[in-house]
C-alpha cells in the first residue's frame, strides 16, 4: 500500500469512527442487493432524481435574476431570457423539467401499478410516493404563476377561485390563499416563497425517506418475486445484483445520458412544446382585463382538470363546483390507498388474470382521453367523454378489491425465470 493510500485509510477510519460513510455506501450502495430482472420501468425513480437536482439547481439560478412582484416578474422572465448569460438555457432547463418531472412520475406510478410495488410490504413507500406527488403538483402550479404571463394569472385565479366552492367558509378561504380579492402581487409574493422554498424543502425529505423506505424493504421486480426469500449460502439474494457498481454503470448511468439527450433535444429545439409545455398566453403579460380563449392547465393536470369539469350538476343542495371539486381532489387521493384495494395473492400483471389486466389497459385508455379532454373547449359530447372516463378512472380503484380476488391467478415462479 502506497503512503497516500495509507494516508486515506487512515483518515476514511478516522471518519468511520465518527460518521457511518463506509457503512451507509456498503449498505445503500455496495452491498444493497436489487433484482437481476430490474427493466425499463425501474430507470424512472432514477430519472425522477436526476429532474429533481436539475429543478432545484436551476431554480436557485433563476431565483438569483427573478424578482417576485406584479410589477417585476414578467419583465424578469424577459430579462433573463435576453440579458442573462446563459439566461435562456436555464429557463428552459426549468420549464422544460417540470414537464419532464411530471412524464418520468406518471411512467414512475405506472410501473408501480403493474408490478404491484404497492401491496405489502412496500405500502409506506407508495404512499410517501403519493405524498411526492402531491407536494409536486403543489410546487408546479405554484411555480406556474410566477412567469406572470396571461395564462399564468387566470390558471391561477381559475383554480384558487375553486376553494370558494367549499360551502360555507369558501370565498374566506380562497381570500385567505390569495391573500386578496383578486390574484395579485401579494399572492405571486407568497407564492414565490411556497414555491422556492416550503415545497422544494418537503419534497427532499419526502424523497430521502422514500428511498430509505424502500431500502429498508428492498425493490420489487417484473415478477413481483420476493428476492429475499432465495439466499445464497453467504445470505445473499441468489436473484439480486449489488447495485453499485452494476445497476448504477450498466443500467442507470446510460439511461441517465439517453435521457439527457432527449432532454436537450426539446429543450433546445422545442421548448414551449408547441404551447403544451410553455402556453401561447404566457408570452403576454398578466392582464385582469383580458381572458385566454382557452383557460387550460398545462398538459400534466389536464386529466384532473376534465375530472373537475365533469362535475355538471347540483346535487344534495351543493353545487357543480362543489362536486367537480370533490371528483378531481377524489381522484388524486384515492390511489393513496390501492395498496389496501388490491387483493390479489399476486404482485406483478404478468401474473394476474384477464380482469386486472383489462381494467389497467382500460384506465390508461381512459386516462389519456380525459388529458386530451383538458385541452379541449367543452361540449356536450366532450363533457359526456370526460364524465365516463371519470367513471372508468374510479372503477379501476373502486372495483379493484372485487375483481383482484375472483379472477383467476398464474402461478409465481419460485425464483426469476431466466430472461
Ligand atoms: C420526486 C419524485 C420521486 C423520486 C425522485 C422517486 C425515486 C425513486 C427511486 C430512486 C426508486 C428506486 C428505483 C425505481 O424503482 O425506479 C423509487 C421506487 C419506488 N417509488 Fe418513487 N420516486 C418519486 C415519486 C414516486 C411517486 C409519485 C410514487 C407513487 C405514488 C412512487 C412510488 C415508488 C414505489 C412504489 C417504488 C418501489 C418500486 C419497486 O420496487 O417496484 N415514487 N422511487
Amino acid at each position: 500500500m502506497s503512503g497516500l493510500q495509507h494516508s486515506i485509510k487512515n483518515m476514511m477510519n478516522w471518519i468511520d469512527a465518527r460518521l457511518p460513510v463506509t457503512e451507509t455506501y456498503e449498505k445503500h450502495m455496495s452491498k444493497y442487493y436489487a433484482p437481476k430482472n430490474t427493466n425499463f420501468w425501474y430507470l424512472m425513480g432514477v430519472l425522477a432524481t436526476v429532474v429533481l437536482v436539475n429543478q432545484l439547481l436551476t431554480g436557485i439560478w433563476l431565483t438569483m435574476s427573478y424578482i417576485p412582484t406584479a410589477e417585476g416578474a414578467f419583465g424578469s422572465i424577459e430579462y433573463i431570457m435576453r440579458d442573462v448569460n446563459f439566461g435562456w438555457m436555464l429557463r428552459y432547463m426549468h420549464s422544460t423539467g417540470a414537464s419532464a418531472f411530471f412524464l418520468v412520475v406518471y411512467l414512475h406510478m405506472f410501473r408501480g401499478l403493474m408490478y404491484g410495488s404497492y401491496q405489502k410490504p412496500r405500502e409506506l413507500i407508495w404512499i410517501l410516493g403519493m405524498l411526492i406527488f402531491v407536494a409536486l403538483m403543489a410546487e408546479g402550479f405554484l411555480g406556474y404563476l410566477l412567469p406572470w404571463g396571461n395564462m399564468s394569472f387566470w390558471a391561477g385565479q381559475v383554480i384558487v377561485s375553486l376553494a370558494g366552492a367549499v360551502p360555507i367558509v369558501g370565498d374566506g378561504l380562497a381570500t385567505w390563499v390569495r391573500g386578496d380579492f383578486n390574484i395579485s402581487g401579494i399572492t405571486l409574493n407568497r407564492f414565490f416563497a411556497l414555491h422556492v422554498v416550503l415545497v422544494p424543502m418537503l419534497l427532499l425529505v419526502l424523497v430521502f425517506l422514500h428511498i430509505v423506505a424502500l431500502h429498508e424493504v428492498g425493490s420489487n421486480n417484473p415478477d413481483g418475486i420476493d428476492i429475499k426469500k432465495n439466499l445464497d449460502d453467504k445470505g445473499k439474494p441468489l436473484d439480486g445484483i449489488p447495485f453499485h457498481p452494476y445497476l448504477t454503470l450498466g443500467h442507470d448511468l446510460p439511461a441517465i445520458v439517453a435521457f439527457c439527450f432527449l432532454f436537450a433535444v426539446v429543450m433546445f429545439y422545442f421548448p414551449d412544446g408547441g404551447g403544451y409545455l410553455i402556453e401561447a398566453p404566457n408570452y403576454e403579460m398578466a392582464n385582469p382585463l383580458k381572458t385566454p380563449d382557452l383557460i387550460a392547465p398545462v398538459w400534466y393536470y389536464t386529466p384532473f382538470y376534465s375530472m373537475l369539469r365533469a362535475a355538471t350538476f347540483p346535487f344534495l343542495g351543493l353545487d357543480a363546483k362543489f362536486w367537480g371539486l370533490v371528483v378531481m381532489g377524489g381522484a388524486i387521493v384515492l390511489p393513496a390507498v390501492l395498496p389496501w384495494l388490491d387483493r390479489s395473492k399476486v404482485k406483478s400483471i404478468r401474473y394476474k388474470g384477464m380482469a386486472s389486466k383489462s381494467f389497467l389497459a382500460i384506465f390508461v385508455v381512459a386516462f389519456f382521453v380525459l388529458g386530451y379532454l383538458g385541452v379541449q373547449h367543452p361540449t356536450p359530447l366532450k363533457t359526456f367523454l370526460a364524465q365516463i372516463c371519470t367513471a372508468i378512472y374510479f372503477a379501476y380503484f373502486l372495483l379493484m378489491p372485487w375483481y383482484t380476488s375472483v379472477e383467476r391467478t398464474k402461478p409465481v415462479p419460485e425464483r426469476i425465470p431466466m430472461q
